[in-house]
């Protein structure tokens, strides 16, 4: 990668083609899970060395729920097992952690785990580093609108206090900046209910790379598409 690249601040990742990698090679998906669980802990490592100071991954969906049983809980057990396992490495790291999503349907055990990590992480200055667990944008706008109904309904907030900024202080991201980067792995070309308030300018890239296969090569390939864009905000390139 060309070093005079800006990079970008916020990188937002869409991890998608894990099945599909593991199907190709005649093994379960549940494989393609594990292998993928490992590229987040590399991609983690790459990215903070490149200087991106938050990265954002979708690690399961409110619409990931309906998936069979059996691959709702291997990857329920993968994310448990990160939970428990990284905090040594995010404290050696210096590494942020934030859950974005409705944990309240996580189990206890694993609704703890996320809590502990981000206490005893919440100090660290290092990369931001957010995952996205049972969530959904629009299941996050929901969230975020009823707090705000019920501070209206209860006479403390009048409706006028309803901004962009107040909304944006309101969801899971609240304090982040905005994602520079939205990728998504994989080959689909879609967004899949991930961010849509926070990438309303965000530049999109998708690759055919599945999400077990994405190495630092891959990301810095997408940070010099990044570096062509022309970014606009709606105004004029001066
Ligand atoms: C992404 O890989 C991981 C999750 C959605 C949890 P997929 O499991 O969606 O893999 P494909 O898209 O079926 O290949
Ligand atoms: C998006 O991938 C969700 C995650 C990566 C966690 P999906 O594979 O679930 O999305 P669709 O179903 O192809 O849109
Ligand atoms: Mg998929």
């Amino acid at each position: 990668m060309d070093n005079r690249r800006k990079i970008p601040v916020h990188v937002a990742i869409i991890m998608d083609g894990n099945g599909r990698w593991a199907k190709r090679r005649g093994l379960p998906r549940t494989v393609g899970h594990t292998q993928g669980a490992r590229t987040v802990e590399q991609i983690l490592e790459d990215a903070d060395h490149m200087g991106i100071r938050y990265l954002t991954v979708y690690a399961f969906s409110t619409e990931n729920w309906s998936r069979p049983d059996g691959e709702v809980k291997a990857l329920m057990n993968l994310l448990r097992t990160y939970m428990k396992t990284s905090l040594a490495k995010c404290a050696r790291n210096n590494v942020r952690i934030r859950v974005l999503g409705d944990k309240s349907r996580l189990d206890k055990d694993l609704q703890e785990a996320i809590a502990n990590l981000e206490r005893d992480t919440a100090s660290n200055t290092g990369i931001g580093f957010q995952i996205a667990i049972n969530y959904g944008s629009r299941d996050e706008i929901v969230r975020a609108l009823r707090s705000a109904a019920a501070k209206v309904a209860d006479g403390s907030m009048d409706p006028s206090e309803i901004t962009e900024s107040m909304i944006s202080d309101n969801l899971d991201t609240h304090g982040i900046p905005d994602p520079d980067l939205l990728i998504r792995t994989g080959g689909e070309q879609r967004i899949s209910n991930f961010l849509l308030w926070q990438t309303a300018y965000a530049e999109l890239y998708f690759c055919d790379v599945a999400w077990p296969d994405f190495k630092k090569e891959d990301l810095e390939k997408a940070i010099d598409a990044y570096n062509h864009r022309e970014r606009r905000y709606g105004g004029l390139i001066s």
